[in-house]
């Protein structure tokens, strides 16, 4: 007789022996697998540079690589196939290569919806509102921007070809009598402009010989450590208000930045804020901080207003003819402008390197008499019913000849309430006009962003070089729009 007792341990066994070797046959299989990979990957490594010795960096591998990786180890067992592997392992290479592209773009993509969650379309209230912003008016430019769309889509990527648009551009973004209100947060600091009373008209001003002290001036921006002349193809001048830290920040992690332009071999792009004196002891305190930590705050002593805003560009023209004079170019940008990098270096293909400028040029624009708007300029001040030929001051770019006389005339011309006027005005008696470009600069509502799909913004931003009157976190987004949109799956 069997005792029950062993019946059950043979049962036992029974069931749970083939479990048991099971077991360790698929664990000696996977540590074969593992060894295999292991080998693979060295072997591929050393045959090709591509892939990574240890382990560690498994979490960043895309599963697509690591197939490809394992199956390299197959190709080195072999020794007779030496040639049929060389062709494979190169074959192979290229296909790693493409991988690790696709991971970049992909790392890049999750990036962006990053920053998207961040700082989804929808929060923050819009800087300004426009008063009359009807739906027929954002009908015209879902039309529009769908016609950009499709006629971009048919036209090559870097095409600077012009759509019949610009009339409509112009009527969309006609607010030339509307009130725009400042957001009170962002623009604390600004003053109303209105030409002086005690002074009649503008070519009565007096000159100013700009004699103001700087508080800070990092005048060692444009020089390596031993004081030689750095190779600067760009120097931006941002016109920013003390006030203004949320965006300096956005604008030194996007094109401000050195590290954004990897691939500039005529010289690096360098870039220096420009502000005034505030009365805010707070303020100054945190702009003697940032200035320590950065190096790129220029600052006199003229009072920050909005008012004086023609002499915040010629301290910027100033500083750069005494200590960046060597630049190829410099570039005037508000600090709520954004460049669009894909197309920004565009611009400069066929540049002449001196008596140069890229702008949107402002031909016969109209002196706006409507005492409502924040460009109201009087008759008795200012009889002449248009401008001269000026650059709009969002942002533009000036070969650096053109920075140096341009700052000499400035000296000995009255100041105009509107820097990008006063530069026009500085320009016309120099004899030098400013060439019309097509598609340099949009200036788009806010609402544009909240009230569009991602398509469309996309679309509607894209053909444009500088993208102005944003708020902070759509400058970030638009920075990082385009710079993926940039990037193509290969
Ligand atoms: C090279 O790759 C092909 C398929 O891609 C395969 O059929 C062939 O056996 C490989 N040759 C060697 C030597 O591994
Ligand atoms: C909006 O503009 C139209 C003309 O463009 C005008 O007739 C209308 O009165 C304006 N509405 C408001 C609320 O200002
Ligand atoms: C001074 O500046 C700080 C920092 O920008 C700001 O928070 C504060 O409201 C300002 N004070 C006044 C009186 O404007
Ligand atoms: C501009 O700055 C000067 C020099 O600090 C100052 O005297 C003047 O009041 C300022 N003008 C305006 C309109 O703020
Ligand atoms: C710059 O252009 C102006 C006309 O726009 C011309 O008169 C002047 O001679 C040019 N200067 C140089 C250095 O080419």
């Amino acid at each position: 007789m069997i005792p029950r007792r062993t019946i059950a341990k043979l049962a036992c066994l029974i069931l749970i022996g083939p479990v048991f070797i099971y077991g360790i046959v698929k664990f000696r299989y996977l540590l074969d697998a593992e060894h295999e990979v292991r080998q693979g990957r060295m072997s591929l490594w050393r045959k090709t540079g591509y892939g990574v010795q240890s382990s560690s960096s498994e979490g960043e591998m895309s599963p697509s690589l690591y197939w490809k990786r394992r199956s390299a180890s197959r190709l080195v067992g072999d020794k007779t196939k030496e040639n049929a592997e060389e062709k494979n392992v190169t074959k192979l290479r290229k296909e790693v290569i493409m991988a690790l592209k696709k991971l970049d773009i992909a790392k890049k993509k999750l990036h962006h919806r990053e920053i998207l969650n961040k700082y989804p379309y929808t929060s923050g209230k819009p800087g300004w509102k426009m008063e009359n912003s009807s739906e027929n008016k954002v009908g015209i430019v879902n039309k529009l921007h769908e016609k950009i769309e499709h006629s971009d889509m048919q036209k090559d990527e870097m095409g600077l070809d012009i759509l019949e648009t610009e009339g409509e551009i112009g009527n969309y973004f006609d607010e030339d009598d509307e009130d725009i209100e400042d957001d009170p947060n962002l623009n604390a600091d600004v003053v109303r402009a209105v030409p002086v009373s005690h002074v009649k008209r503008y070519v009565d001003e007096p000159v100013d010989p700009h004699e103001y002290n700087y508080i800070y001036n990092p005048s060692h921006r444009c020089y390596d450590k031993d004081g030689r002349p750095r190779s600067v193809f760009l120097l931006l001048m941002v016109v920013t208000a003390p006030g203004h830290f949320q965006r300096r920040d956005v604008i030194r992690n996007t094109y401000g930045s050195e590290d954004q332009w990897p691939a500039l071999k005529r010289g690096v792009f360098t870039t220096v804020f420009l502000l005034g004196k505030t009365f805010n002891d707070t303020q100054q305190k945190m702009i003697d901080k940032e200035a320590h930590i950065y190096s790129d705050i220029v600052q006199e002593d003229f009072i920050d207003t909005y008012a004086n805003l023609s002499r915040k560009t010629v301290m910027g023209l100033k500083w750069v003819t005494n200590h960046c004079r060597h630049t190829t170019f410099a570039m005037k940008i508000d600090d709520d402008s954004m460049i669009n990098q894909g197309r920004f270096l565009w611009i400069f293909k066929d540049s002449s390197l001196t008596n140069w400028t890229a702008s949107e040029t402002m031909l016969n624009a109209p002196v706006l008499r409507s005492t409502t708007s924040k460009y109201f300029i009087s008759e008795e001040y200012y009889p002449a019913p248009t401008y001269p030929p000026y650059m709009n001051g969002p942002g533009y770019v000036l070969s650096s000849d053109l920075v140096e006389s341009g700052y000499h005339m400035a000296l000995k011309t009255p100041l105009f309430p509107w820097e990008d006027v006063f530069l026009g005005t500085c320009f016309k008696k120099m004899g030098f006009k400013p060439v019309y470009h097509k598609r340099f600069l949009w200036i788009p509502n806010p609402q544009f962003f909240t009230l569009n799909s991602e398509r469309t913004i996309v679309s509607g931003i894209r053909p444009y070089i500088v993208i102005s009157n944003l708020q902070p976190n759509t400058m970030e987004f638009v920075w990082f729009i385009c710079k993926i949109k940039l990037i193509r799956p290969v």
